[in-house]
């Protein structure tokens, strides 16, 4: 342990936990859903996005508990969309900061964004308990992916993370 490390107690600062946490760079994925009657189409901003299994082919993400498109989850086909480092306005969009249109394209499924650098198009598998959070995993469907940046958060902030010159593989 050094002098600054913490142990998480009643007495911690949640800001100092979720610092820690933050020093883990991630992509930023818009989960999106269509609900009602109507097929009203719902996005939320998301960093917690994994890849699980590949056979199934699964991916998860972490809900809180609080946000309304936590209830509306279960059960229910989403898209993954993996953003693009200038979607940094569809990703406050979809983080309660309504600021555009999104342009939307019709999955099999559920809706996806029209330009994600990547999406996954997935069937509901399971769901677990994550403390305040649930884990919502997806069966992948469908699923593509385009060239160019990538929208990435690190320490509570929005990066651009380059394309490799080479996308040949690893140490390439
Ligand atoms: C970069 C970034 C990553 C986020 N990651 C998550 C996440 O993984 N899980 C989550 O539940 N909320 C995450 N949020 C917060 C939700 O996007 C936000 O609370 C939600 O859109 C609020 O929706 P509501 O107003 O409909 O409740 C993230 C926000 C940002 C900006």
């Amino acid at each position: 342990m050094t002098a600054s490390s913490a142990r998480l107690s009643p007495t911690t600062p949640p800001a100092r936990f979720r610092d820690s946490l933050g020093r883990f760079a991630t992509g930023v994925a818009v989960v999106t859903f269509a609900h009602g009657e109507d097929g009203a189409r719902h996005g939320l901003t998301v960093n917690s996005f994994t890849s699980v299994s590949m056979e199934p082919p699964l991916i998860l993400v972490s809900i809180q508990r609080t946000v309304r498109a936590h209830a509306l989850l279960a059960g229910r086909a989403f898209t993954v969309n993996v953003l693009g480092a200038e979607q940094r306005d569809l990703a406050m969009h979809f983080a309660g900061k309504p600021n555009l249109e999104p342009e939307w394209a019709d999955g099999g499924h559920a809706p996806r964004l029209a330009e994600a650098a990547s999406w996954f198009e997935c069937t509901p598998w399971t769901h677990y308990d994550g403390g305040d959070h649930t884990l919502f995993l997806g069966r992948v469907e469908r699923f593509d992916h385009r060239p160019g940046a990538c929208l990435g958060f690190v320490d509570g902030r929005f990066v651009t993370i380059p394309e490799p010159a080479a996308r040949s593989g690893l140490g390439s």
